[in-house]
């Protein structure tokens, strides 16, 4: 399903360190653990709408280990000399309600905001949807998160009112065809 070479792949120019997008590898605990920890508490807040500190063991290693069939997630890494460090995440998860229907999240280090890591992890995200036969693609962002719902809009994302929670703006994209069968298997 995955490209074996990084999806996108350009110099940065602040720190001259490589940017690279790639999927997550089943099992990559240790540095999406490294990521989490190293991001602000209001990063944390803005992901998981609400204050987390310390992610547990068993919610790192759900992460850590995406269902193949339903899920998706990327890791974007600058390379420094031979170290290469997580500098952002994204992904997606099955909406139990609709099968063909992903909600997707994504995530920035702090020090990297600003500087297309967003977009280029959005973009690999929406490439991994259309393989994987997704149809669409939605998630639900706090109505003051500008950032995201500027990165949203500039890749083509619709917004809505959230269904239940004045608080949430939703995000979606359709992919493809309602109609069409999907390839990927939902739950
Ligand atoms: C939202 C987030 C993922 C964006 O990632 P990013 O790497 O900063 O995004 P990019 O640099 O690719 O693009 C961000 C866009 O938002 C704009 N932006 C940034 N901060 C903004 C703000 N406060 N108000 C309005 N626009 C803003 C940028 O200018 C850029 O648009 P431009 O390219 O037209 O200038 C990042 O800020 C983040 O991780 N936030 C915390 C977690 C979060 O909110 N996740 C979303 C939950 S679904």
């Amino acid at each position: 399903m995955w490209p074996r070479a990084a999806t996108n792949t350009a110099a940065h120019p602040a720190r001259m360190a490589a940017l690279s997008v790639r999927p997550l590898r089943r099992g990559e605990s240790a540095s999406l653990r490294a990521f989490f920890s190293a991001l602000s508490p209001a990063a944390r807040r803005w992901r998981f709408h609400g204050a987390v500190n310390e992610l547990p063991s068993a919610w790192i290693e759900r992460l850590a280990h995406p269902d193949p069939h339903s899920e998706a997630a990327v890791l974007a890494e600058a390379t420094e000399g031979d170290e290469a460090r997580p500098v952002g995440e994204a992904r997606y998860v099955a909406d139990g309600a609709a099968p063909g229907t992903r909600e997707l999240a994504v995530v920035v280090a702090d020090g990297w905001q600003g500087r297309g890591v967003g977009t280029a992890l959005l973009h690999a995200l929406e490439q991994a949807a259309r393989r994987q036969g997704v149809q669409r693609l939605f998630g639900d962002v706090q109505r003051d998160n500008l950032a995201m719902l500027a990165l949203a809009g500039r890749a083509g994302f619709e917004t809505s009112g959230h269904p239940t929670d004045p608080t949430l703006v939703r995000i979606a994209k359709q992919l493809a065809d309602a109609t069409a069968p999907a390839s990927g298997r939902g739950r």
